[in-house]
């Protein structure tokens, strides 16, 4: 569904891009642009059009607005404000305007990691989650980490088959406890997460593994990227 956007004013500075990226609507828009080129006031100003359409308005608190930062949050609210002040200059009698600065202080514009903390919190008893839970520090989650990888760990060398630990463990560690391991599923972990799907790329590396008798080392796939 295509709408007709409104003519671009002569007395306006904004480029044809940014003018189409302002009001476009019905479909997702992806604006990149280098740094100071105008991409956060194209923003604002979308937010603005909307709050001021006159066929169908909308209180800022409707907006949903995410950044990565706290400083850009900040930053998008502290213009948000401004440009409705600008607006409310041009239009000192509107109510809606007015209403809209009030509302500016409950409206979602936050970081992405506060909004799914709100959303997660705000719905804990669908999900099962004590409402009162908290994020971890890093040392905290650091300390929970071991502790989990020493159950896991605990857990392969009392299983009914525990061979394969033992396989890993002769493999791994010189010595008598399996710090090495650790350090080792802990860099794994670390590494897995930087991957869009961590559980697939995990389970894609034994892969490498499974190979003919006669296949030779040098026809391994990561062979060559090690020789070089
Ligand atoms: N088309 C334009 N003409 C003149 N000034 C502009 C234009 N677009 C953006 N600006 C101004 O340039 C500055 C940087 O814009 P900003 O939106 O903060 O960039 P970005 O978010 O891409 O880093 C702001 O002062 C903004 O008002
Ligand atoms: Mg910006």
């Amino acid at each position: 569904m295509m709408m007709d956007i409104p003519v671009k004013p002569a007395d306006v500075t904004f480029t044809d891009a940014q003018w189409k990226a302002i009001w476009a609507t019905g479909k997702d828009v992806l604006v990149s642009a280098a740094a100071g080129s105008g991409k956060t006031k194209v923003l604002i100003t979308r937010m603005i059009e909307k709050v001021l359409s006159e066929h169908n308005p909308i209180d800022v608190d409707e907006l949903l607005v995410v950044t990565f930062t706290n400083a850009a949050a900040a930053e998008m609210r502290h213009r948000m404000a401004e440009a409705l002040e600008e607006a409310i200059a041009v239009n000192p009698d509107s109510i809606h305007l007015r209403r809209q600065l009030s509302l500016l202080n409950k409206a979602q514009i936050s970081t992405l990691h506060s909004f799914c903390l709100n959303v997660v919190r705000q719905y804990a008893y669908l999900i099962d989650i004590d409402p009162g839970f908290r994020i971890a520090d890093s040392t905290e989650a650091a300390l929970l980490r071991d502790d989990t990888i020493g159950e896991v760990l605990e857990d392969a060398y009392n299983a009914d088959n525990p061979e394969a630990m033992y396989r890993l463990a002769d493999s791994f560690t010189s010595d008598r406890n399996d710090q090495s391991i650790e350090t080792l599923i802990d860099r794994l972990y670390d590494y897995s997460r930087v991957h869009p799907s961590p559980e697939r790329w995990l389970r894609m590396i034994p892969m490498q593994y499974e190979l003919d008798e006669e296949v030779t080392i040098d026809e391994l796939d990561f062979i060559g990227p090690l020789k070089t």
